[in-house]
């Protein structure tokens, strides 16, 4: 890869991350305090620590936002009450197609059925061993075994969007290509801005970036689509789906598979880099996991718990609602916290700390209901893989004693920006 490239990357990652930071603040405090005092308020909240709507709607909309375990539960499984087609006003002005995440109803449900069984861990375990794991170890963390020291985050921004670039079925040869998908998906994310000179830019970028990505990901399904598609890869499985005797065209699969690459990278970047950030900041704990590669899985789940990237969810509702008392109009929108609902101290005991082997409970780091993340068994074993990685390839490593420890900040897409290691060289 040329250094332009990699600056290019590094450029778009520190956009969204700038994008979606928000103010710096305590925001656990606030919201242990909000899940005591007001579980439920009539206000934006997450505009109002800065933070851009990503939906792209009037900020004058009005806005409840809820903090406890149980509301948010209760909005995110009721798809029929509380919708999500507002969101393809916002990040459907990037995509039109296949786009999951901003689908109500019948036409969601067909659609999930129709794409479920691509994600499901049979299917993904073939992946595992045969693209994730060698890809994982080969290409990244052996070539940076001697160097004795890291920034994971160089790690962790590459790998995620290397992986689904595999995935997908893009030619594994081609790695300037692999870079150049990367920092298209990254410049999607930072599409929505809060002032308006930032959000013009941004935009253009962002559609130039969703256009270039299309047109690479068609090239490739058209490729497929003339082979047969008898692959493993994702295209090929997606071109052969079917649900109640209806295939999906060129056009849907790649609308669809370039949904995945700002939906895949960035979220499994942050949550890896949280990941690592909780395990280094206990060496006994990872030393615990070290020897027993079953807590791996453990340690993940209880990580995308605590420090979910994905902090907030936002929804509409479809008719006059109430929640705790309040009246929600049709039409208002209802912010649900999933930063705030995961530390629910009514429902997790000791629920500010990491603890592995806690009882599984469901909270919503991948979401919950119908919409709940498709791609959670990819994000899952990528994590999986590249930790078993780490542990087997880099002995003794620990939080470098001579760089800055790593925070995890950001009020929505939360993660570290830095995680510096070292460790022992043979
Ligand atoms: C750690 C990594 C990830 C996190 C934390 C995450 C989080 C989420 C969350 C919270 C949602 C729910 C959105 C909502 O309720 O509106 C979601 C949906 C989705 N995710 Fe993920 N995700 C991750 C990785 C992935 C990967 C690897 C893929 C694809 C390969 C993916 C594809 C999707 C898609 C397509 C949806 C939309 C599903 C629907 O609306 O029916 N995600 N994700």
């Amino acid at each position: 890869m040329s250094k332009q490239q990699n600056e290019n990357l590094e450029k778009a990652f520190a956009g969204v991350a700038d994008n979606y930071r928000g103010q710096d603040v305590d925001l656990n405090a606030i919201y242990r305090e909000m899940r005591k005092n007001s579980p439920i308020i009539a206000e934006d909240f997450m505009s109002q620590q800065g933070v851009p709507n990503i939906a792209g709607l009037d900020a004058n909309r009005l806005t409840f936002t809820l903090f406890k375990h149980k509301d948010v539960m209760a909005v995110l499984r009721d798809a029929k009450n509380f919708t999500s087609g507002f969101i393809a006003e916002g990040l459907g002005a990037f995509f039109d197609g296949l786009i999951l995440t901003g689908m109500d109803g019948e036409e969601h449900k067909k659609a999930r059925a129709l794409l479920q069984p691509v994600f499901m861990p049979d299917v993904v375990n073939t992946w595992r061993d045969t693209k994730m794991d060698p890809i994982v170890r080969n290409e990244f963390l052996i070539p940076l075994q001697k160097e004795g020291k890291a920034d994971l985050m160089d790690f962790a921004l590459y790998f995620p969007i290397r992986l689904i670039y595999s995935l997908i079925g893009f030619p594994e040869d081609d790695h300037d290509k692999v870079k150049q998908v990367a920092a298209w998906s990254l410049a999607i994310l930072a599409g929505p801005q809060v002032t308006p000179e930032k959000a013009a830019e941004a935009r253009k970028a962002a559609m130039e970036a969703a256009k270039c990505l299309y047109d690479a990901v068609k090239e490739a399904v058209v490729e497929a689509r003339k082979n047969g598609a008898k692959g493993g890869d994702l295209i090929s499985r997606l071109i052969r789906a079917e649900y109640e005797g209806r295939q999906l065209d060129d056009h849907e699969i790649t609308t669809f598979v370039r949904s995945l690459l700002p939906a895949a990278g960035e979220t499994t970047t942050r949550t890896f880099g949280s990941l690592m950030t909780l395990l280094l900041e206990r060496p006994a704990l990872l030393e615990r996991v070290r020897a027993d590669r079953s807590l791996v899985g453990k340690a993940i789940d209880e990580a995308v718990r605590l420090e979910p990237v994905a902090t907030f969810k936002v929804r509409q509702a479809a008719q006059d609602l109430e929640i705790r008392g309040m009246q929600i109009p049709k039409g208002a929108m209802v912010q649900c916290i999933v930063a705030s609902a995961n530390r629910d101290e009514e429902v997790f005991e000791d629920s500010e700390e990491y603890i592995i082997e806690r009882k599984v409970k469901p909270s919503f780091g991948f979401g919950f209901g119908p919409h709940m993340c498709i791609g959670q068994f990819i994000a899952k074993t990528e994590m999986v893989v590249a930790l078993n990685a780490i542990l087997d390839l880099f002995p003794n490593i620990r939080l470098d004693p001579d760089m800055p420890k790593p925070k995890i900040e950001g009020a929505q897409l939360r993660g570290p920006h830095e995680v510096h290691v070292v460790w022992d060289q043979h």
